[in-house]
């Protein structure tokens, strides 16, 4: 794939960012754009007029999904949700999205997978992980220390046929803090998040490890539920110093999986010149 992330001067237009085949829609680089962003989000997608957990339940003990030919059964914890600060012991609708939206990518042929080294953050219940191994990918799921028993008993039950094509493994990985070597020795190919932009506190310190995280060839792809319009706009302002970040329009999702109350961006490292521009 082509080093370049995205051409100069095609600023609003749609064009193709690192290693994602497909069009995006690429934000403009000043200080209007991270208000004018979440504007249009809201007016375009009216998120608070549909409901919200159209593809997960909070009150069940597991996820059923069909993905890669595989019928996936996710693991959650219900009664966790209610301890503070523990958001990951069930799935959110971006992670049913996002795996979706990989599956559909790399069968449309906009997206190898394949022998891919991806991280992923904030992996919660592991099923946009899962996916990206389904997928070929050479998976490390990430998540907060406390958080890994329900992911690895997810990643064990669901990857222990012998017809898994990549690979997983589970690693503590807190934003902010210094990335083990092995993780970004070298850069990985993707970065993949879903649902990990939902406080402003946590903002500054997942920025810090996207930034660890990438390297000139790595494609980040981020999906959120638009539930604050206020941490969303906080995140773009602060992201958009480090990154070109591109909306991926719902035309390009799985067809059965797009929801108005979600929203993805792909994302790519700016160069040093860039940085300085700004
Ligand atoms: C809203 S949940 C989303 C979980 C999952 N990605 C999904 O879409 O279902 C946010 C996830 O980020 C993780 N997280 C929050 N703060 C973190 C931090 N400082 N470092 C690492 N992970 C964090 C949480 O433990 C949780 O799994």
């Amino acid at each position: 794939m082509a080093s370049c992330p995205v051409a100069e001067s095609e600023i609003e237009e749609e064009i193709k960012m690192g290693s994602y085949g497909g069009k995006v829609r690429v934000l403009r680089h000043d200080e209007e754009s991270a208000a004018e962003e979440t504007m249009l989000l809201w007016g375009m997608q009216q998120p608070t007029f549909s409901k919200p957990n159209s593809f997960v339940s909070h009150s069940s003990l597991q996820l059923n999904l069909d993905a890669c030919g595989h019928c996936l059964s996710i693991l959650q914890s219900p009664s966790s949700l209610g301890t503070p600060g523990v958001t990951g012991s069930v799935m959110w609708d971006s992670g049913v999205v996002l795996g979706k939206f990989l599956e559909h990518a790399v069968d449309s042929g906009l997206l190898l997978l394949h022998g891919k080294k991806v991280i992923e953050l904030g992996s919660g219940c592991g099923l946009v992980g899962c996916i990206a191994a389904l997928l070929g990918a050479e998976v490390t799921l990430t998540d907060l220390p406390d958080r890994l028993r329900l992911l690895k008993k997810n990643i064990e039950t669901n990857l222990r046929h012998g017809n898994v094509r990549g690979s997983a493994v589970v690693k503590e990985l807190v934003w902010g803090d210094d990335p083990d070597q092995d993780l970004i020795d070298p850069f990985p190919d993707y970065v993949l998040g879903s649902d990990v932009v939902y406080s402003e506190g946590a903002v500054v310190d997942l920025l810090d490890t996207l930034v660890q995280l990438c390297g000139a060839q790595t494609t980040i792809f981020l999906a959120g539920e638009l539930r604050n319009d206020a941490v969303l706009e906080y995140f773009f302002d602060a992201a958009m110093k480090e990154f070109i970040v591109g909306r991926v329009e719902q035309t390009q999702w799985h067809p059965d999986y797009c929801s108005p109350r979600v929203a993805m961006y792909v994302l790519v490292k700016k160069r040093i010149g860039e940085i300085l521009s700004d």
